[in-house]
């Protein structure tokens, strides 16, 4: 087992990663708190997982919260639910919430914890590629908007995380790929000797060689913890987290919440931020195509985004994004496979160039 560590002063917290570790008993004791334990998950992952869950936390275990699966459900509606089923239960103070299940569950879960009685304690169990590598850790939580992703939320960290790799073995393939768009971003923003070592592997990644898996889930979550400890709530370094994401947003709201993964989105989100990288000369045009052909060739993700959506959708939807400043959309741009920009001063004629593009740009 590998244990790493979120470094944040008094809200520090571990991540556990290693095979098996549902089955480790005693693991989630410490981080209880005194309460009962409420599960918060889904009606796919409860049936797999929710026994063993109940295993762990033992006397503590006081129910479990069963959500309708998929993003179509990450509202603010299923929020309020929660809240009914907690003021029945006569939830309390002490009352712990354990998110099992992926992002969605992990970001529902936690945002109900961070406002139910102005803040419970809170564990992660994320059970997909993506919540591990990702979502589990750093604390961003919350729900979508209709007219924007993830719009509602909060910043509220975990008491720890639990990771089991063998969780993957029943997770579908077009999940785990979605969850590796994610992993080669990190590749991407920072770490290019990691871009080197996905694409030298990517065969026995997708095959989902448990070491190799480990050793990916290890780097991400590191690199994870490394960028929240310098900048919890993205005065800076953490939007570089975000490349692909304010194009990849734009694309998930305008297609209907839950019609592509997320991890799709950011994989064609990605290119999209490569290609206009490469209009303002940041990138060769030989450099944006390898940021295609790793996503698209070495690990088959979809990256053409969806004909219906026109330039002044996206330029609409992207003008809210959480980056945008004073009406001005800022951008995780790339100067190489491994170095990521934030850039405020994109011309609009080349973003348009961008956008018009559109499939084309992907061929
Ligand atoms: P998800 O939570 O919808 O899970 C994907 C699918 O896999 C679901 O159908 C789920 O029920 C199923 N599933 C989960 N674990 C399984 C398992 N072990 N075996 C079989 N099926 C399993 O999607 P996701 O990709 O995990 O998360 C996407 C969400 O995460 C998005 O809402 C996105 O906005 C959010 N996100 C949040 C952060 C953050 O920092 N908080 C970061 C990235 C993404
Ligand atoms: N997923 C990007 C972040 O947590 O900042």
């Amino acid at each position: 087992m590998e244990t790493l560590s979120v470094e944040l002063s008094e809200r520090s917290y571990p991540i556990f990663i290693g095979p098996g570790l549902l089955n480790d008993a005693g693991r989630l004791r410490p981080y209880l708190g005194r309460g009962r334990a409420f599960v918060v998950s889904n009606d796919i992952v409860a049936p797999l997982y929710l026994n063993v869950v109940k295993q762990m936390l033992g006397e503590s275990y006081g129910g479990e919260i069963i959500l309708p699966d998929g993003e179509a459900h990450k509202t603010l509606g299923t929020i309020s639910k929660i809240y009914d089923w907690l003021l029945r239960a006569k939830a309390d103070r002490q009352t712990t919430l354990v998110a099992l299940g992926g992002g969605v569950v992990g970001d529902i879960a936690g945002f109900a914890a961070a406002t139910y009685q102005r803040g419970i304690n809170f564990l992660q169990i994320p059970t997909t590629l993506l919540a591990q590598v990702d979502s589990s850790v750093g604390g961003k939580t919350g729900v979508n908007h209709p007219l924007g992703k993830n719009m509602i939320g909060a910043f509220y960290q975990p008491k720890c995380v639990l990771i089991d790799t063998q969780v993957l073995e029943t997770l579908p393939q077009r999940e785990v790929k979605a969850g590796l768009a994610e992993v080669i971003k990190y590749g991407l923003v920072n770490q290019p000797e990691f871009l080197a070592w996905l694409t030298s592997n990517a065969e026995d990644i997708l095959a989902l060689d448990d070491e190799k898996l480990t050793e990916l889930i290890r780097v991400c979550c590191q690199a994870k913890a490394d960028i929240v400890a310098a900048d919890e709530r993205e005065a800076g370094l953490r939007a570089l987290l975000n490349l692909g994401h304010t194009f990849g947003h734009a694309i998930e709201t305008a297609s209907g919440y839950g019609t592509l993964l997320h991890g799709e989105t950011v994989a064609m989100g990605m290119v999209m931020a490569a290609d206009l990288s490469r209009r303002l000369d940041l990138l060769t045009a030989e450099q944006a195509a390898e940021v295609r052909g790793i996503l698209e060739n070495d690990f088959s993700i979809p990256v053409i985004p969806p004909g219906q959506i026109s330039a002044e959708d996206y330029l609409d939807l992207m003008s809210s994004d959480k980056k945008a400043e004073q009406g001005k959309i800022r951008f995780i741009l790339l100067k190489s496979l491994g170095h990521a920009v934030l850039r405020g001063d994109v011309p609009l004629k080349l973003l348009r160039e961008t956008l018009s593009a559109g499939e084309e740009l992907c061929r």
